[in-house]
């Protein structure tokens, strides 16, 4: 009717704060983090510089930085608590379902509970942050049967992340792929997690909750989860001779059948997503690395049938996900790892709510029953 208010389906389109974390343009087609194009500093920095960027809003000096990755190295080991609260839980359980337990837990056992100042969630974040990798790689490494390696302090956090996985020191190659992907990942404004992140944080709850809320949210294949759903299309499609007859027929079907094809669009960006072309030159290298041009062949086939058929184009898990699998991570492990990037937004994201706090609570236009009565 006349009067009724528009309703914002999804919030598309609405600005619901500003935020001095990230600036994505989807007209320009850039992602700033902290006022640094990613591009720049996937080229350049490593992902402990990013992640300090984001937390202080300056990139590190040289003493800031060694101080910093010495904080974090010395932060990676698990409580045995936790470690034996994943022993409990099936190996068959979802690891995004572990990882958010395990966050839950840690924030139990907060020795900051009632410190919400920035500095406090900052230590939280960078604590929570350092255990990620013994979190997700156990995880991996627990469903093939096999023990808890334990973290090599003289490894950066990339490096340590792998290593924990595979249980060798990585090649640097493979060391600076996972880099990037872990930077390409780490931030990116207002998306669903990091908008519920804000929202728990916003009733002044505190950290642990807000990410284990995040993490519920990033799990769905819409967001999170796609990185998932793309490994499991290639699966299906299956690369080697044919696969691009093969690509073209699933996506037909698939498309036919009003079903979405995982890794493909964006909410915001409508003309590709700015961190695709640094993503996807690191999955080259890893192709290169690992001698698996089938692999390229696929991913080619289907990105030009789906563009071809809709114009829709590649968002970053399109080539995160093929590359997590070339570098050996099961494709269960995926949104487990960009969980440990995004900890890094989603603390700057709550450190930023809690300075400049108001409760979000929308409004909803009621579409239920007319008023009646019990007699
Ligand atoms: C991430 O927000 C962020 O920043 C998220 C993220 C981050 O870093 O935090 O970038 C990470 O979540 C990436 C997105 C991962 N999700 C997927 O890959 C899932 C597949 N993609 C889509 O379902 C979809 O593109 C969304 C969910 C990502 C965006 O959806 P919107 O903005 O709600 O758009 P829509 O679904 O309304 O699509 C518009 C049209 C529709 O067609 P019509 O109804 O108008 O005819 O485009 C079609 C859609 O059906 N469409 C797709 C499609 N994406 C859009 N059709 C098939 N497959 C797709 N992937």
């Amino acid at each position: 009717t006349q009067n009724e208010p528009t309703v914002f389906k999804g919030l598309a389109g609405v600005v619901v704060d500003r935020t001095a974390v990230s600036k994505v343009n989807p007209e320009s087609n850039s992602l700033l983090y902290r006022g640094y194009p990613v591009q720049e500093l996937a080229a350049q920095r490593s992902f402990e510089e990013v992640a300090y960027l984001l937390w202080n809003g300056e990139l590190p000096t040289e003493d800031e930085l060694a101080d910093f990755e010495e904080q974090e190295r010395s932060l990676r080991h698990l409580a045995p608590a936790v470690r034996r609260v994943i022993d409990e839980l099936p190996v068959t359980a979802h690891p995004m379902d572990v990882v958010r337990t395990a966050v839950s837990l840690i924030g139990a056992n907060d020795p900051q509970v009632d410190d919400a100042s920035p500095e406090a969630n900052r230590a939280k974040g960078l604590r929570l942050w350092a255990q990620m990798p013994s979190i997700v790689a156990y995880d991996q490494r627990r469903r093939h049967g096999l023990d808890l390696i334990e973290p090599r302090n003289d490894l950066g956090y990339s490096a340590n992340f792998l290593f924990m996985t595979f249980g060798e020191v990585p090649e640097l190659v493979v060391v600076e792929a996972f880099d990037v992907s872990m930077i390409m990942y780490a931030e990116h404004s207002f998306n669903a997690s990091t908008f519920t992140a804000r929202v728990i944080t916003s009733t002044m709850s505190d950290l642990h909750s807000a990410i284990t809320g995040a993490i519920g949210a990033l799990k769905g294949p819409l967001h999170g989860g796609a990185n998932e759903a793309v490994m499991h299309i290639f699966d299906e499609i299956g690369a080697g001779p044919g696969a691009g007859e093969r690509a073209e027929v699933w996506l037909n079907h698939t498309l036919d059948a009003k079903r979405k094809v995982m890794g493909f669009g964006h909410r915001v960006y409508k003309h590709g997503d700015s961190r695709v072309p640094t993503m996807y030159t690191a999955l080259l290298t890893m192709i290169e690395h690992y001698g698996r041009p089938d692999m390229l062949e696929l991913y080619e086939s289907l990105a030009a049938a789906m563009t071809a058929r809709t114009g829709i184009l590649p968002n970053l898990d399109y080539p995160s996900g093929p590359a997590y699998h070339l570098m050996g991570f099961d494709t269960l492990t995926f949104t487990p790892i960009f969980v440990a990037a995004r900890i890094t937004g989603w603390t700057a994201h709550i450190i930023e709510q809690t300075a400049a706090n108001a409760l979000i609570r929308p409004l909803s236009l009621y579409n239920g029953h007319e008023e009646r009565h019990l007699s």
